[in-house]
């Protein structure tokens, strides 16, 4: 909080994604940068914690579209964020069972946090798996790009129009200096521009303009297209909502005030699929149409894997394993929450999923 106060006094005003930037990814002050979020004990539980079913299904939907690519001689799987590192560790298990797969396979993750990235050492020891810097880095594929929770974690910009003005989200200290409140001053012209472009301004309210994940979608297009390959991405999001604020924070599994003790709470918006679909259509791949994780994990089997699995447990074991699975999938849990979209390089068809 000092370090956020001690640059508002300075800079009187932020707009609200360097307030989510700072707040969750300043080196020292970052909530990503200094604690494992995940889990029981932490503040929010994700998929492939929820269940390594998660992880398996994916590594199979891994494999079924790198033979459909032809069964490179080398394929690149870049995970985006992989938090605590178990998604990865549970596709490397699957990945083993697939030889030729497994023999053309490098991971690389893509973590901008030194504490999780530490955690994912700990847990992922593979001399497949290496630690990138930047996205720019990648140069070769084709690229299986795999990203659970990713984008909704990344800073968003907030406008509000009225009566065909712009104003932009800004953070700023309350009259006392102890607080924080948000503020909306005039919208920059180069802002306007670009969420006209986006075609984001249709109607008065709220336009959320997820500046980052764009950024992020265009170099991963770019990567998509010169090296072949394509994106799968799990996400909270939507694909009707229109100019509302979707901006929550996260603390200890209940919901919390965004601008109350930063760097102590995970800030997130919702994804926005049908905008995303458009950009990845804009950037030349081909993109399949969004769907839920229910769908999409049920279509890769992921009942039917159950369902053997259980044969060689015990009934606690299968409890444990139906409870988890039903989390992933329930429409009222993560099943309709999570949206599912997929974007390759135009060419060849493949569709498993969806
Ligand atoms: C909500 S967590 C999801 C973790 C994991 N994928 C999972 O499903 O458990 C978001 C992850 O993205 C990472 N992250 C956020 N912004 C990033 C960036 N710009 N570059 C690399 N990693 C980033 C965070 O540190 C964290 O590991």
């Amino acid at each position: 909080m000092n370090k956020i106060i001690n640059i508002l006094k300075e800079k009187k005003s932020i707009p609200l994604d360097q307030f989510i930037n700072i707040s969750l990814y300043d080196k020292k002050f970052g909530y990503y940068m200094k604690k494992n979020p995940f889990g029981r004990d932490g503040d929010f539980i994700t998929s492939p914690l929820v269940s390594n079913l998660f992880g398996e299904m994916l590594a199979v939907w891994c494999v079924a579209f790198w033979e459909k690519m032809g069964k490179p001689k080398k394929i690149l799987l870049v995970e985006l964020g992989p938090g605590d590192g178990t998604l990865c560790k549970d596709l490397l298990q699957t990945f083993k069972q697939f030889k030729n797969f497994y023999d053309s396979l490098e991971i690389q993750l893509l973590e901008i946090s030194s504490k999780l990235k530490n955690i994912q050492k700990i847990k992922i020891s593979s001399k497949k798996v290496r630690w990138i810097k930047k996205i720019d880095q990648i140069n070769y594929g084709p690229i299986i790009f795999l990203a659970n929770e990713f984008f909704d974690a990344l800073p968003v910009k907030q406008l509000y129009k009225k009566k065909k003005i712009f104003f932009e989200k800004h953070v700023v200290l309350s009259s006392d200096k102890k607080k924080l409140e948000f503020l909306y001053k005039k919208a920059d012209n180069s802002l306007i521009k670009s969420i006209r472009n986006l075609n984001l301004t249709s109607s008065n309210g709220i336009i959320e303009y997820p500046i980052e994940a764009l950024k992020f979608l265009k170099i991963i297009s770019k990567k998509i297209n010169k090296f072949d390959g394509g994106l799968l991405t799990f996400d909270y999001g939507y694909k009707m909502k229109k100019n509302q604020n979707t901006l929550q924070s996260i603390r200890k599994h209940k919901f919390s005030n965004v601008l109350f003790k930063p760097g102590h709470s995970d800030i997130t918006s919702l994804i926005n699929f049908v905008l995303f679909h458009k950009i990845l259509n804009k950037n030349n791949l081909d993109v399949k149409k969004i769907t839920t994780q229910n769908e999409f994990l049920k279509k890769i089997g992921i009942l039917e894997r159950a369902n053997i699995l259980s044969k060689k447990m015990t009934f606690k074991e299968k409890a444990n394993m139906f409870y988890r699975l039903k989390r992933l999938i329930d429409p009222k849990e993560m099943g309709n929450l999570f949206k599912v979209i997929f974007a390759k390089k135009k060419g060849k068809d493949f569709s498993l999923g969806f």
